[in-house]
């Protein structure tokens, strides 16, 4: 597939939050690098010093810091101390990343409806943690994944972009992970892309998408096709 052009607009300086294996940064890491995303990571935060993905940033010359939330008495410090750098590295747009802390009032005020994060769950369903397995335990035929902008709430500020999976019936977690992470490889650098693009407007719980594709292309297809 050609990818789409570009638009002439700068790229958007992102800080991505992290807290383990990084394949998502990866993926965006990716499609920067392939001309897909004009996007400038920053840098990239880790509340776990040993989150693997602080060398997948190091590797590639990005800003690479931890800031261990064990260090802080509350939970609104530990997040004076993100705002802070993220401001520090002049990020307009956060990205939530396997990011396991849930970010207070103090951060989603600093970075209201420029806050996105990605769920392993075709949300409202599933929130929370080990969304894949409370998918196979309801017995869903199927999930998938879901980029949204992050508000107070858990798992549940409006949507972005959803990618569908088939849930297999000798599935186990591991296996609908691994299926659904191949989506959400996809779908998170396309979501960066339209907020880069200017073309992601926020009304009340919805997420309009400007200059969308016809309904007719997004019915023949389920899972949203990439420019
Ligand atoms: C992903 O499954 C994402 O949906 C969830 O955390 C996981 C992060 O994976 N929020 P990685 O660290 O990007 O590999």
């Amino acid at each position: 597939m050609t990818a789409a052009p570009l638009t002439t607009r700068p790229p958007v300086k992102i800080g991505v939050l992290i807290s383990g294996e990084g394949t998502n940064l990866q993926a965006i890491i990716d499609a920067v690098a392939r001309g897909e995303l004009k996007a400038d990571i920053r840098v990239v935060i880790s509340n776990k010093a040993a989150a693997r993905g602080l060398e997948r940033a190091r590797k590639h010359g990005i800003p690479a810091e931890v800031i261990d939330h064990r260090r802080f008495t509350s939970r609104d410090d530990f997040d004076h101390a993100l705002v802070a750098s993220l401001h520090t590295h002049q990020v307009e747009l956060v990205i939530c990343a396997g990011f396991m802390r849930l970010l207070t009032p103090v951060t989603v005020a600093a970075f209201r409806d420029r806050i996105m994060n990605i769920h392993p769950a075709l949300c409202p369903s599933f929130p929370g943690v080990d969304a894949q397995k409370q998918a196979l335990d309801y017995g869903v035929r199927f999930s998938g994944c879901t980029v949204f902008f992050v508000t107070e709430g858990i798992d549940d500020g409006p949507v972005i972009v959803q990618a569908v999976v088939p849930v297999h019936q000798d599935d186990d977690a591991g296996t609908l992970a691994a299926r659904i992470q191949t989506e959400e490889h996809r779908i998170y650098p396309f979501a960066i892309r339209l907020y880069q693009e200017g073309r992601l407007e926020v009304r009340g719980r919805k997420v309009h998408i400007l200059d969308a594709p016809p309904t007719d292309a997004i019915a023949a297809d389920v899972n949203p096709r990439l420019p």
